[in-house]
């Protein structure tokens, strides 16, 4: 990873302003100091998304999306941290640190840079010969009978290879200049027996595009029905399928507006779709889909719904695909088009509104696979109901929620006629012989519990902290709160550098504080000073005595644990946990009394 110094990162922000870079993205209007738009994170209505430019920080009231300039970037851009620093360093006309790379890196990236060229010429150059030739003919013909106009085509750059051998590695290599060896490992030509050929003849292009648009790769189809049907690009340096998808690029922004993905396996699919105007449609690059493709969703959306084909390999696949994408987080949803249909055929027979209607009724993930799996095993039989519950367990419990998986077995008892005692048994036998760490409750309806008391106290530091960065300096009584253990590891690193604050008496702010802390604790101070402000009067009543009261009452209970667990064993190590007790009954007393100075 490339490493920034502090000072590089200081210039970069220091010649931003957040609200100018955010505003780029999402309108925003000020009021008061602060600056408020619709979230780019979630969708919503009503803005409840804020920027500071004094704290360089900004905070969604909705869905607690935080962070400074750089962590907006990477979010919305999808990059990685010094990707959003060269990014955001572009934008601000600051030229890059010069930095030492190999001769050895230096020929990887010309040869990377050669590649990207080469395709993009090659995408020009199938879109020309589709559009501008008589050999394309035959696949304007192809494209005519798909319903696709000539506007469709130039949007997707869709594109014909010629039909003769090696058509395109004359003209790239004659012409244009190109190495053979470029067009081989950008997966054009291929190469056997002493001489070059074109990978794609007499098939209709599909460019596929990376996140900035750049062609990449191809998916080449037949015109007739010879096989195979589709040819796809090897992965190459430049491509990587199991990290992009088809018509990602030009589904994004609709994407981002709605954070919902409609994910089919067809570039065809994908294509009519977008041209009936569902434009978050993305599609599968002939392979299944992958971990990374979910992490790479998950940043601009919220929920996918899988539209595959109709067909057992395309209920397979959804299967499979659940599975993966559960277990990221994404929320899933299936929708169904009638049996037999790919959702090409759909939305040419019934429309666009059709389809959405269709995506509007998606089912739940769970509910699908079981009603899915209700079809295909009898549920009358024991083996039958093993194969049910087996498949269940394991796409249930990669979502790590023990009030799904409890609201689940409810649901399957109803379902498959079973008692729902029996149900819960099979999953815990299920979680325990996979050395799982999910709770299975023996009873119905368990709340998650979530214990109050340090949820209460993790509030307390929050107030605490944000406190004494409004006021600007550790107050007075900072000294009382030495050697409290803060629960959150946050607040903790954020305590120790206004320790330093104060030892060397320099003011505290949101900017000098942002340079001190790692960049992965951005999002954590956005959350935690952007969030309404506390109008605090005396400090010590509103959380210097809780806080610290709430640390001897815990540390109470441990120790009184502790003496009554040894009680018997060892006699004497209790009745030193006794004492422990009896003083910090004491202290905790004394607290209780003494008001504030
Ligand atoms: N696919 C592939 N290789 C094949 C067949 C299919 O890579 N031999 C991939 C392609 O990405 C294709 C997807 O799988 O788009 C779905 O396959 P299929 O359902 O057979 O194709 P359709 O998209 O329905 O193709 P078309 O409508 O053009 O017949
Ligand atoms: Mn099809």
């Amino acid at each position: 990873m490339k490493y920034f110094g502090q000072d590089f990162l200081q210039r970069v922000s220091d010649s931003l302003n957040i609200a100018d870079v955010i505003g780029s993205y999402v309108p925003l209007k000020k009021r008061g100091n602060r600056y408020w738009g619709c979230c780019p994170f979630h969708h919503e209505k009503t803005p409840s998304f804020s920027v500071s430019p004094d704290k360089g920080l900004y905070y969604c009231f909705g869905c607690h999306a935080s962070g400074n300039l750089f962590t907006f970037v990477q979010k919305i851009e999808n990059l990685t941290f010094p990707e959003a620093v060269e990014h955001l360093a572009e934008i601000a006309h600051i030229e890059l640190p010069q930095e030492e790379i190999s001769a050895e890196e230096q020929k990887k990236q010309s040869e990377m840079s050669a590649m990207y060229e080469a395709a993009k010429l090659a995408a020009d150059y199938f879109h020309n010969c589709l559009t501008k030739t008589r050999m394309g003919e035959a696949g304007m013909a192809y494209f005519r009978r798909r319903h696709l106009t000539p506007e469709h085509i130039a949007y997707f750059k869709l594109g014909f290879a010629p039909p003769e051998w090696d058509r395109l590695f004359r003209d790239f290599t004659q012409k244009k200049q190109i190495r053979p060896e470029i067009l081989r490992s950008t997966g054009l030509v291929g190469y056997s027996n002493g001489r070059y050929f074109d990978m794609f003849r007499n098939r209709c292009m599909f460019p596929i595009l990376n996140l900035k648009g750049h062609p990449v790769a191809f998916g080449g189809r037949v015109l007739d029905d010879s096989k195979p049907k589709y040819l796809n690009s090897p992965e190459t340096p430049i491509f990587n399928k199991r990290r992009l998808l088809f018509a990602l690029y030009q589904a994004l922004p609709k994407i981002r507006e709605t954070r919902q993905v409609i994910m089919v396996e067809g570039y065809m699919d994908a294509i009519s779709l977008h041209t009936h105007g569902v434009t978050n449609v993305v599609a599968s690059l002939g392979t299944a889909f992958t971990i990374e493709q979910a992490r790479l969703l998950k940043r601009y959306a919220d929920e996918v719904v899988f539209s595959y084909d109709m067909d057992s390999a395309g209920q397979n696949a959804t299967r499979r695909a659940l599975e993966i994408a559960g277990t990221v987080g994404l929320k899933i949803r299936v929708a169904r088009v009638g049996e037999g249909k790919d959702p090409d055929e759909f939305v040419n027979l019934h429309g666009g509104e059709a389809y959405l209607e269709a995506v509007r009724q998606a089912q739940p993930a769970m509910d699908y696979l079981l009603a899915s799996l209700l079809h295909q095993y009898d549920a009358t039989s024991l083996e039958g109901q093993q194969h049910i519950l087996q498949e269940m367990f394991a796409v249930l419990t990669t979502r790590d929620d023990s009030m799904l998986i409890n609201s689940y077995i409810r649901k399957m008892a109803q379902a498959m006629r079973l008692d729902e005692g029996v149900i819960r048994s099979e999953a815990t036998r299920y979680v325990k012989k996979n050395h799982m760490h999910i709770y299975i409750s023996p009873k119905e309806n368990t709340e998650n519990v979530v214990s109050r008391e340090s949820q209460k106290l993790l509030r307390l530091e929050e107030s605490f902290l944000r406190y004494c960065m409004q006021v600007r300096r550790a107050p007075s009584f900072w000294p009382d709160m030495k050697g409290y253990e803060y629960h959150s590891p946050f607040c903790s690193r954020l305590a120790s550098i206004m320790e330093e604050f104060q030892e060397s008496g320099q003011p505290l702010s949101e900017k000098l504080v942002q340079q001190k802390l790692e960049p992965e604790d951005m999002e954590a101070l956005a959350a935690l000073l952007m969030r309404e402000e506390d109008d605090v009067s005396v400090p010590w009543e509103e959380f210097i005595r809780p806080l610290k009261l709430g640390s001897l009452q815990k540390a109470y209970k441990e120790h009184t644990e502790k003496a009554n667990a040894l009680a018997h064993e060892d006699p004497e190590a209790s009745r030193q946990e006794m004492l422990t007790c009896i003083r910090l009954n004491r202290e905790i007393q004394e607290l209780q009394q003494k008001s504030s100075v």
